[in-house]
């Protein structure tokens, strides 16, 4: 009687499981709502899928963007954040932007590489109805819901300024100028030129892109020396470009005296900065945790301003032994 028992028991047993094979598809676990609270407040959260369409991560200053995006993320259950590499061309980043449309991203960020490459993809998603929050770099339209950037005519002009206040008025720059076709490259010279024209025994001897990255800004700086015996300072459009226009310089034995200036706030030119090797930076933010406090903000439906500027700062050798960089 016993052992009958038990055998309908564990054939009931095997029952059970095999309906629960078999039978209805399990249902998908309930998605965790979002934790409550001033900065959880989104509400009926599945997943949020969040795509940033990042130009390159070549450098320093776009790993350090892409890090920061991902920690400012983490603390947002339900969202999720893809970043894709445009491999600095345009082509891809058009691609990777129209790979985001058809994945039905809930947000779009863009860094673009190029201003008129770019625009009629994020024209596009922005007619699709998805909102585009625009970093850094600008395209030539406004179609788009915010843009987050430092002012790079006024970091162009500050960078000025200081080269007069150098040089003393006087003296022959080389400038390495970043990708042609990207905003930032046109503002930063623009505001340079700006102040520095203005001044009579001040000239730029030499003006080439180094397209924003240490081993072409390196060849460009070595094309000057060979064809100028004078040169008293260099203005680099980004850091990484004034790292390799010294290096440049020192192997030629023509570093001493010269006049580095240079963009971003780069740890390793910081580093140079307060050793008295290179001359000075200026801070240029990369909106990394602004874009996704945005992003947040319109999946909660606040409103949120077009346009956001972030601050620039100047470090000299006295700024240098507070500041790290990046
Ligand atoms: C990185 C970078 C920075 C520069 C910015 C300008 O790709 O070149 O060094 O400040 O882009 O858009």
């Amino acid at each position: 009687m016993l052992k009958r028992s038990l055998a309908f028991f564990v054939l009931g047993l095997l029952l059970i499981c095999s309906c629960q094979k078999t039978g209805e598809q399990p249902k998908p676990a309930e998605p965790t709502p979002a934790p409550k609270g001033p900065d959880h407040a989104l509400t009926d959260v599945t997943t949020y899928i969040m795509g940033f369409s990042q130009c390159t991560f070549e450098d320093p200053w776009r790993i350090n963007m892409n890090k920061e995006m991902e920690m400012a993320v983490r603390a947002n259950r339900g969202v999720r954040l893809i970043i894709s590499n445009g491999d600095n061309r345009n082509a891809k980043q058009v691609a990777d932007i129209e790979n985001y449309l058809v994945m039905g991203v809930k947000v779009l960020i863009v860094s673009p590489r190029e201003a008129a490459p770019l625009t009629s993809a994020v024209e596009k998603a922005y007619d699709t109805g998805i909102p585009v929050i625009v970093l850094d770099r600008k395209i030539d339209s406004d179609k788009y819901s915010v843009f987050i950037g430092a002012s790079n005519m006024e970091i162009g002009r500050e960078a000025g300024k200081y080269m007069v206040e150098k040089l003393g008025g006087k003296g022959n720059i080389v400038e390495i100028e970043g990708i042609l076709g990207a905003t930032p490259t046109q503002e930063r010279s623009q505001g340079f030129h700006e102040i520095v024209d203005k001044q009579p025994g001040m000239k730029v001897i030499y003006k080439q892109p180094g397209d924003y990255k240490r081993s072409p800004a390196r060849q460009v700086m070595e094309n000057a020396l060979q064809a100028h015996d004078k040169i008293d300072a260099v203005y680099a459009h980004n850091d990484e470009m004034m790292i390799g226009a010294y290096l440049a310089a020192k192997a030629a034995g023509r570093e001493k005296n010269m006049v580095f200036v240079g963009i971003d706030g780069q740890r390793e030119a910081v580093k140079m900065i307060r050793d008295g090797i290179l001359s000075a930076t200026f801070v240029y933010p990369n909106g990394a945790k602004e874009a996704i406090d945005s992003a947040l903000k319109i999946l909660r439906g606040q409103k949120v301003d077009k346009q956001i500027r972030l601050s620039t700062t100047r470090v000299t050798k006295d700024e240098a032994k507070d500041y790290v960089g990046f």
